[in-house]
C-alpha cells in the first residue's frame, strides 16, 4: 500500500482540498483508497460524512492514538492500494508520524511569500527523514503563470521537486468539497478535474520511478 501524506505546517494551503479530490481521482483510476484525517479540525472526516458514495473509506485517527498510526496503516494495507493522509497545519507528533510513514509527501503551497517561507521546517523534516516529496503550487490565479507562481515553479522545478501541474484557484474545488465530492465527480469535464487527474498521474509516476 502506498501512503501519500499531504503536509505543511501552515493552514489554508489546500491539504484537505487536494487530499479529498486526489482520493476520489485515484479511486476512479482503479486504486482502492483509504483517506485518513489526522487533523483535530476534522475537515476531511466532515467531507467523508457528507458523501453519498461508499468510497474512499475515511478513517479518523485522533492525536491520542498517534503511537498506533503505523499499526493502523499496516492493519489496512491488505485491503487498500493507497492511503492518503491529511494532516493539521502544525508541527505536532501525529503530523511527524504521518511524514515518517508516508511513501511520498505532497507539500501544497500558494504562490505567496508567506507560504514560501512557511515550507522550511516541513522540508527540513522531510529531508532529515530521507522522504520523497514534491511541492504542489495551489490556488494559483490565472494570470500568475507569467509572474510569481511561474518564478516559484521554476525555482522548485529546478530542484526537481515540483509536482505537476500547477493547481489554480477554481470554484470547483470549493463547490465539490461542499457537495462531499471530488472535483472529478462534481464537474468531470472541468479544468479542475483535468488538473487533479494530471496530479494523480504525477503521483503515480513517482511510484513507478522511485518504487514508492
Ligand atoms: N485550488 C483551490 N481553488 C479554490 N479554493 C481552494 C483551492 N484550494 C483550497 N481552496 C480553499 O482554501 C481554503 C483552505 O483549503 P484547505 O484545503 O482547507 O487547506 P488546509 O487543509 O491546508 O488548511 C478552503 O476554503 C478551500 O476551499
Ligand atoms: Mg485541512
Amino acid at each position: 500500500m502506498r501512503v501519500v501524506t499531504l503536509v505543511t505546517q501552515k493552514g489554508g494551503t489546500g491539504k484537505s482540498t487536494l487530499a479529498t479530490s486526489l482520493a476520489v481521482a485515484a479511486g476512479q483510476a482503479g486504486e482502492t483508497v483509504v483517506a485518513f484525517d489526522l487533523d483535530p479540525q476534522g475537515t476531511l472526516a466532515a467531507w467523508g460524512n457528507s458523501r453519498q458514495a461508499e468510497t474512499p473509506a475515511v478513517v479518523t485517527v485522533p492525536a491520542e492514538r498517534t503511537g498506533e498510526l503505523g499499526a493502523v496503516l499496516r492493519g489496512v494495507a491488505g485491503r487498500f492500494s493507497l492511503a492518503i493522509l491529511d494532516t493539521a497545519g502544525a508541527d505536532n507528533p501525529i503530523t511527524r508520524a504521518a511524514m515518517e510513514l508516508g511513501t511520498l509527501a505532497l507539500v501544497p503551497l500558494r504562490p505567496t511569500r508567506p507560504d514560501g517561507l512557511a515550507i522550511k521546517p516541513t522540508v527540513e523534516a522531510l529531508i532529515r527523514g530521507g522522504r520523497s516529496f514534491g511541492f504542489v503550487l495551489n490556488q494559483c490565479t490565472p494570470n500568475a503563470r507569467s509572474s510569481r507562481a511561474a518564478e516559484m515553479a521554476a525555482g522548485l522545478a529546478s530542484l526537481g521537486l515540483l509536482a505537476e501541474p500547477m493547481i489554480h484557484a477554481r470554484a470547483d474545488y470549493q463547490d465539490a468539497f461542499a457537495a462531499g465530492q471530488g472535483v472529478t465527480e462534481y464537474a468531470p469535464k472541468g479544468q479542475a478535474a483535468a488538473e487533479i487527474r494530471e496530479l494523480w498521474a504525477w503521483v503515480n509516476r513517482q511510484a513507478k520511478e522511485t518504487g514508492k
